[in-house]
């Protein structure tokens, strides 16, 4: 397979694992084991979470909804252990693949606080998490940081008070429906080219809702509105349409990584051809485990390594 680089790591090919997918060690190891040329863990808080409880997944076939609200044991968990799996100690990672860690602050400084930490502690790379929909206080939903270009400024300025631009650093946004603003925030991001390696499109669509047959919701717990964010097959021409538009307005060294609605090695390539670098994995992920990522790449690779035609002689 041809690799990848990716802001200054080589992956063996395109296809990651995403985030939302590995919150424990265990996760890690298992997501280790499959083909995926590199794993982003979290998103990751500050202090640990339970995260909500009830019905808060939804696998409605060609899409899925979370509300999971950010369950993840926060980052003095990641702080001892994301070291022994970077640096491949007793065995751990032993292909040595890159491991992103997703960050969500409550606050810039939060965010830059945490995206130092864990650059210390030898993260491949911080994925800045932009575009949590499912965090809801007594005062309502939080405000998404994607869609308020102040925020990602203040955000990013944090970010890079506390760190070098020497660093594998990326944001993760929402989806854009007004084109408008998606401009305004790639036109902010461009502002941090010498911190900002990379942009991950697209998170879920936030606020989305869907009932079973018997009108009850599918989201449902304690407090829920049933309001969640959707993922799955529905997103890939989204985000799709996110990677065209950025890739024309990002400056060129600024990568992207496309994530959205991946099952197959054709989905693959149809993010590559649209601008993306590299591909992130999630819902097909969780729903078939290491069976996505092998027969992602096995298609990808049978798509993208067929022998050339031979003349007749
Ligand atoms: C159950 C679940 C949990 C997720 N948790 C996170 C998260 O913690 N941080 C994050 O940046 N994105 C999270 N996401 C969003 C995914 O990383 C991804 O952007 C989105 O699901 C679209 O990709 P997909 O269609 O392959 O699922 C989550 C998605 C799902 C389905």
């Amino acid at each position: 397979m041809k690799p990848i680089n990716l802001a200054g790591h080589e992956l063996e090919h395109p296809v990651m694992i995403g985030a939302g997918t590995c919150k424990t060690v265990s996760d890690l190891e298992q997501a280790l084991r499959t083909p995926a040329s590199a794993v982003v863990i979290g998103s990751i808080t500050r202090d640990s979470r339970t995260g909500n409880s009830g019905d808060v997944y939804h696998d409605g076939g060609h899409f899925s909804l979370n509300s999971l609200g950010l369950p993840n044991p926060g980052l003095e968990y990641w702080r001892i252990n994301l070291r022994y799996y970077v640096e491949g100690y007793d065995g751990k990672n032993p292909d040595r693949k890159p491991i992103l860690a997703s960050v969500v602050g409550f606050n810039p400084e939060e965010y830059g606080m945490m995206t130092r930490l864990l650059v210390m502690q030898k993260a491949s790379g911080i994925e800045i998490n932009l575009g949590c929909p499912n965090l809801w206080g007594e005062e309502g939903q939080k405000p998404i940081p994607s869609f308020r270009p102040d925020m990602v400024r203040a955000i990013l300025t944090s970010v890079g008070s506390e760190i070098g631009f020497d660093h594998c650093i990326g944001v993760k946004l929402s989806p854009f429906s007004d084109p408008d603003q998606l401009k305004v925030v790639a036109r902010t991001i461009a502002d941090f080219v010498d911190l900002i390696k990379f942009v991950t499109v697209s998170n879920t669509f936030p606020n989305a809702y869907a009932t079973h047959l018997d009108g009850t919701r599918c989201i449902s717990f304690e407090g829920s509105s049933g309001l969640a964010g959707m993922a799955g097959r529905a997103m890939k021409p989204v985000a799709l349409g996110q990677i065209q538009q950025l890739r024309s307005i990002l400056p060129a060294p600024i990568q992207l990584i496309g994530v959205g609605g991946i099952s197959s090695g054709q989905d693959v390539l149809d993010y590559l051809r649209a601008g993306a670098t590299a591909v992130q994995v999630v819902t097909d992920y969780l729903n078939r485990r290491k069976a996505s990522m092998d027969e992602i790449l096995i298609e990808y690779v049978q798509l993208t390594e067929q022998p050339e035609p031979q003349a007749p002689a």
